[in-house]
């Protein structure tokens, strides 16, 4: 595992977009695990900054997004193809085609699963996994508890994601109680992962995955075995850190 510190958001972002960029520029055809959520947009930011002053170019990359919410549409505002559309895809010349994320309008799991996990054996598998983190601890929407060896799945969405989502909503009621997401045991089977992170909000989880035990009940603890782990977090969330690990 490698732990990059960063002064704040803006420099996270700087830092883990250079790492994302780096992957693009050694393999073009790079296949890249995008996530969502507040954490990467500072870095979707510094990619589209870089892209548009033509440093950058995104027109062999393949993106496969962690997850997306069960019965929304791609034009729903709330919806994570809509995000990647908005954040990043509709800003730099990576093909419509070549962008994927579970359908979150097939309701037929089994059907959806089974085609989102051909999809990615299609590519021989993630290069780079871009991950968030949540405060329970959760990587994808794989919630606490969630069993290691779980593939590509639809979750029942816990009471405290759907709080922490809300704000996305015009109301509690109206966040999905559903997702598609990959799950642990597909994260991992990633080459490499980017994990991001940033805040004093995140500094308990952040160190509890990196440093605990390794637990269902902190869903990121298990990528403290992955063999190519690079986290970006800011000071903040390195509060908990022993200053000597990056000296
Ligand atoms: C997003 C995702 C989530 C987020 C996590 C952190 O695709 O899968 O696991 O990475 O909830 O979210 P933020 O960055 O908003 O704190």
């Amino acid at each position: 595992m490698r732990i990059y510190k960063a002064k704040d958001y803006k420099d996270m972002s700087r830092k883990a977009a250079n790492i994302l960029s780096a992957q693009i520029i050694m393999k073009p055809n790079a296949v890249l695990g995008l996530a969502t959520g507040s954490t990467p947009e500072g870095l979707y930011a510094q990619l589209i900054d870089w892209y548009q002053k033509g440093d950058l170019d995104f027109s062999k990359v393949i993106s496969v997004n962690l997850d997306e919410y069960y019965g929304l549409s791609p034009e729903s505002e709330q919806s994570y193809r809509y995000f990647m559309n908005h954040h990043l895809f509709d800003h730099v010349n990576i093909q419509t085609e070549n962008t994927h994320l579970p359908n979150g309008l097939e309701l037929d799991v089994k059907k959806e699963v089974a085609r989102y996990t051909e999809l990615i054996r299609s590519f021989d598998g993630i290069d780079m996994q871009l991950l968030g983190i949540g405060h329970n601890g959760h990587v994808g929407f794989n919630e606490p508890d969630t069993a290691f060896e779980t593939q590509i799945h639809c979750v029942d969405l816990t009471e405290s994601t759907i709080e922490a989502n809300k704000r996305f909503f015009a109301s509690a009621d109206e966040v999905p109680k559903k997702a598609y997401t990959l799950g642990i045991k597909s994260i991992m089977q990633a080459k490499k992962i980017l994990l991001v992170c940033s805040g004093a909000d995140k500094a308990d989880i952040l160190y509890r995955a990196l440093f605990g035990p390794v637990t269902p009940e902190v869903p990121a603890s298990i990528l403290q075995m992955h063999n190519d782990l690079i986290v970006v977090a800011d000071e903040a969330a390195l509060s908990k850190f022993p200053e000597e690990l990056f000296d």
